[in-house]
């Protein structure tokens, strides 16, 4: 079995988590051999907190070749403010685990990078672009042709239009749904349950059916 640290804790470390139990029910693949976490000391669902979020603890781990890991620091208010806690681990990419919920149903078309989590019941279509860190929360659907860019979020229930670009960090809430072929922009933020008509600026919160902007992410 390949070995798997989780960087983060409870909320998506504990979803990743629970997303790889599920596939090592399937077929034995990864023994979670704890999280790396800067607040927590005691154990999180049983699982040790190996130390904190830093190079030096990272680069032990690296030593072992069959140690992987999976970055789930990334939320509304984790944002691209916070991504140097990632780039400065210097984690190589291959040694960035993708899981896939065995109840996702995943085009043979689509492409998937590294570091990316796929949770129960999503649905991803042919010929979707899925880059590098991204997290897809349970029952949301992708459309066919959709690109969904680096470090991009897709929160539970969402529903991705056809050929719709994420951009790097986009944040789509819970339960939003996006109209065929727009845009969100980098690090842009969709609130809970919002419908998005047109594409949506860089750093730009937008909430509410048809979605209006709020604010920025900056
Ligand atoms: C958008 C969000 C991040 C809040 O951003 P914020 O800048 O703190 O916004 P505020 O809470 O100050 O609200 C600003 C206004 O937008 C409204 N608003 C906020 N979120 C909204 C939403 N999702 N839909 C409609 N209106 C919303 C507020 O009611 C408020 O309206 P008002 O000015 O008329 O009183 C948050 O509401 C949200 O939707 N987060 C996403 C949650 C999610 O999907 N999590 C993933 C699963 S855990």
């Amino acid at each position: 079995m390949k070995k798997l640290i989780i960087i983060g804790g409870y909320g998506n470390g504990t979803v990743v988590a629970s997303t790889v139990e599920d596939v090592n029910l399937q077929k034995q693949e990864w023994e979670i051999i704890g999280f790396l976490n800067d607040r927590e000391t005691n154990p999180i669902n049983g699982y040790p907190i190996l130390g904190k979020i830093t190079k030096e603890v990272v680069d032990q781990y690296l030593e072992d070749e069959n140690v992987f890991f999976f970055y789930t620091l990334i939320s509304t208010k984790l944002n691209h403010k916070f991504l140097h806690k990632l780039l400065d681990l210097e984690i190589p990419d291959n040694r960035f685990a993708t899981i896939i919920h065995p109840t996702a149903v995943v085009s043979k078309f689509a492409k998937l990078g590294y570091g990316v989590c796929i949770q129960p019941f999503v649905n991803i279509g042919p010929n979707v672009e899925i880059k590098n860190h991204v997290q897809i929360y349970a029952q949301s659907l992708v459309g066919h042709g959709a690109k969904l860019d680096n470090y991009s979020y897709v929160a539970n229930n969402a529903c991705i239009g056809a050929d719709v670009h994420l951009k790097e960090g986009a944040y789509l809430g819970t339960n939003c749904s996006t109209l065929e072929f727009i845009s969100l922009g980098k690090w842009s933020l969709i609130g809970i349950g919002s419908v998005v008509l047109k594409d949506v600026p860089d750093y730009t919160k937008v909430v509410g059916n048809p979605s209006r902007e709020i604010g920025t992410t900056k």
